[in-house]
C-alpha cells in the first residue's frame, strides 16, 4: 500500500474551536503579533511544539490510574526503571520533571566557570544550562548544517576534527562532557548517524571524556539510521536504540517528546560517583529518587510511553507526515530546511518574504501570516529568538512547524500545506514588524510588535 496510515484509532475527542478570520485578526492585534501571547483556544492548529504535546494512548492512561504514589519505593518506579534499563542498557535511571531538570544537575555537578562543553548544536535550555553554571558551551555542526538546501541525510552529525581540535585547543581537562543532540533540534530535527556517533567515542576514548547524549528524539534518530545509514535497513529499530545508548557514558532526556508523556524527563548516568551526587541534588531540588518531582502515575505513563515509540509503525508514519508537508511545500516553491526533519519543519523565512529585512523579522511576520490566515500557530527562530543587542545575527531567518505526536490526522496536515501555500502565493502581503517592548532575556517570549 502507498497509503501510510495513522497506527491508531481515536477514542477520546477534543473539540477546536473555530474562530473567524475577524476575530484572528483582533486576536494577532492584541497579542501584539506574538503567538505566544494567544491563548490556546484561540489557536485551531497548535504547531508551536512538539514537546508535552502528544496524545497518550489507551494503555498509559490505564498506567495512569495505575500508577502508585508512594514517596519511596514505588512499584511504578521500578516499572520505569525496568523498562528503561532494558531500552538504553544503563544501570542508573534517574526520574526528573522535565529535560531541562536533568540538565540543571548535570551541570550544576559537572559545569562551572573555565570549562567547555562541545554539542553539535545546544538546544537553548541546555546552553541556558551550561552558560548558567559558568561555563561555555560550544556548538560544532558539519558545515552541510548551515546550508537549508543541503540534503546531507545526516545534518546533524557533529564535526569530528573540529572536536579533535577543540579539545587539543582548550586542553581536556576543560572539558567536563562532550554532548551530542539526537536529533537535532537546533539545526532543523536532522539526524546523527552511528558512524558519527562511533567518531565521537573515538575521539572521548583518546582523551578520556565522556560523551553525553541529548537522547529527546532518540527513537526518531534511531528510525532514520534504519532507513538511511548503509547496512542498518534490517536492524529492529530497538537494536539500533541500545547502539546509540551504548556508546554513551550518560544522557538527559525530556519525557515530553520521545517518551509520548505531557511531563515527565530522564537522567542517565553510568559512573557511580557521578550517579551518587546526582541522587543527593535530585533530593534537593527535585524530589527523592523514586519519583524525581513527579507523580507515581506519569512514571506509569513514561513506561509505557517509551516502549511504544519504539513501535515501528509509529515510526513510519511519524517521519513520514513531516516529509509528506515537505514534499508539498517543496513542490509549491516554498524554501525548507531540507530534507524534512524528524519532528518539524522549518521555513527558510528570509527565502519566503524576500521583501522584509532581518530587522523586519521576516520570520515573526510569517508567523502572524499563517496565524491570521488560518489559525495555525508556528514559531519563530530567527533574529527575535535569537537577535538583540549584544548577540550576532543568526545565520537563518527559520519558522518552525512542530508536531504534535499522535495529535493530528492527514486532514489537519492538508490543511496546513493548503493554508500555508495560500499565504505563500500571497507573501508580498506580508508586512514587517518592528518590536515595541524588549525584556533582558529570551525575548521572544513576551515582546510585542506592530507592522510597520
Ligand atoms: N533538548 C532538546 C533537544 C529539546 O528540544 C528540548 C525541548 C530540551 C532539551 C528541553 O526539554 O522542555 O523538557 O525541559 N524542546 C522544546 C521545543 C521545548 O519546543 O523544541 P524540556
Amino acid at each position: 500500500m502507498k497509503t501510510i496510515i495513522e497506527p491508531f484509532r481515536i477514542k477520546v475527542v477534543e473539540p477546536l474551536q473555530v474562530r473567524t478570520r475577524e476575530e484572528r485578526e483582533a486576536i494577532i492585534r492584541a497579542a501584539g503579533f506574538n503567538v505566544f501571547l494567544i491563548p490556546s483556544e484561540d489557536v485551531l492548529i497548535d504547531l508551536l511544539t512538539d514537546s508535552g504535546t502528544g496524545a497518550m494512548s489507551s494503555l498509559q492512561w490505564a498506567g495512569i490510574m495505575r500508577g502508585d504514589e508512594s514517596y519511596a519505593g514505588s512499584p511504578s518506579f521500578f516499572h520505569f526503571e525496568r523498562v528503561l534499563q532494558e531500552i538504553t542498557g544503563f544501570k542508573h535511571i534517574l526520574p526528573t520533571h522535565q529535560g531541562r531538570a536533568s540538565e540543571r544537575i548535570l551541570f550544576e555537578l559537572v559545569g562551572g566557570a573555565g570549562k567547555v562543553v562541545p554539542n553539535n548544536a545546544h538546544f537553548d535550555t541546555t546552553r541556558a544550562n551550561i552558560e548558567h553554571s559558568g561555563a561555555q558551551a560550544v556548538d560544532l555542526p558539519i558545515a552541510e548544517a548551515r546550508h537549508p538546501r543541503d540534503r546531507h541525510p545526516f545534518k546533524g552529525n557533529l564535526d569530528v576534527a573540529a572536536l579533535r581540535t577543540l579539545i587539543e585547543r582548550t586542553g581536556p581537562e576543560k572539558i567536563p562532557v562532550v554532548m551530542c543532540t539526537v536529533t537535532s533540534n537546533t539545526l532543523g530535527g536532522q539526524p546523527v548517524s552511528l558512524e558519527n556517533l562511533r567518531a565521537i567515542r573515538k575521539v572521548c576514548d583518546q582523551f578520556h571524556l565522556p560523551l553525553f547524549l541529548d537522547a529527546c528524539r532518540f527513537a526518531e534518530n534511531a528510525w532514520f539510521i534504519k532507513q538511511r545509514e548503509p547496512g542498518q535497513r534490517d536492524r529492529p529499530v530497538k537494536e539500533i536504540v541500545r547502539e546509540m545508548f551504548d556508546l554513551a557514558d550518560g544522557a538527559t532526556i525530556s519525557a515530553k517528546k520521545d517518551g509520548l508523556v505531557n511531563i515527565g524527563g530522564v537522567l542517565l548516568v553510568r559512573d557511580e560517583a557521578l550517579f551518587q551526587r546526582a541522587c543527593n541534588l535530585l533530593i534537593l531540588t527535585e524530589g527523592y529518587v523514586t519519583y524525581g518531582g513527579l507523580a507515581g502515575r506519569d512514571l506509569e505513563a513514561m513506561a509505557q510511553g517509551f516502549q511504544e515509540v519504539l513501535h515501528e509503525d509509529y515510526l513510519r508514519y511519524r517521519i513520514r507526515s513531516a516529509e509528506y508537508v515537505a514534499e508539498k511545500f517543496l513542490a509549491a516553491g516554498i524554501q525548507i530546511v531540507e530534507p524534512a526533519g524528524g519532528h518539524a519543519i522549518y521555513i527558510d523565512a528570509a527565502a519566503f518574504c524576500p521583501h522584509i529585512p532581518p530587522a523586519q523579522f521576516p520570520g515573526q511576520a510569517l508567523v502572524a501570516g499563517l496565524y491570521r490566515h488560518a489559525g495555525i500557530r508556528s514559531v519563530e527562530i530567527g533574529s527575535v529568538m535569537f537577535g538583540g543587542a549584544g548577540h550576532p545575527p543568526p545565520a537563518l531567518e527559520l519558522v518552525r512547524l512542530a508536531f504534535p505526536r499522535r495529535v493530528y490526522t492527514q486532514s489537519h496536515i492538508d490543511y496546513v500545506v493548503e493554508a500555508t501555500i495560500e499565504v505563500f502565493q500571497q507573501r508580498d502581503k506580508l508586512r514587517g514588524l518592528k518590536m515595541l517592548s524588549e525584556p533582558p532575556a529570551l525575548r521572544h517570549f513576551t515582546s510585542r510588535f506592530e507592522e510597520v
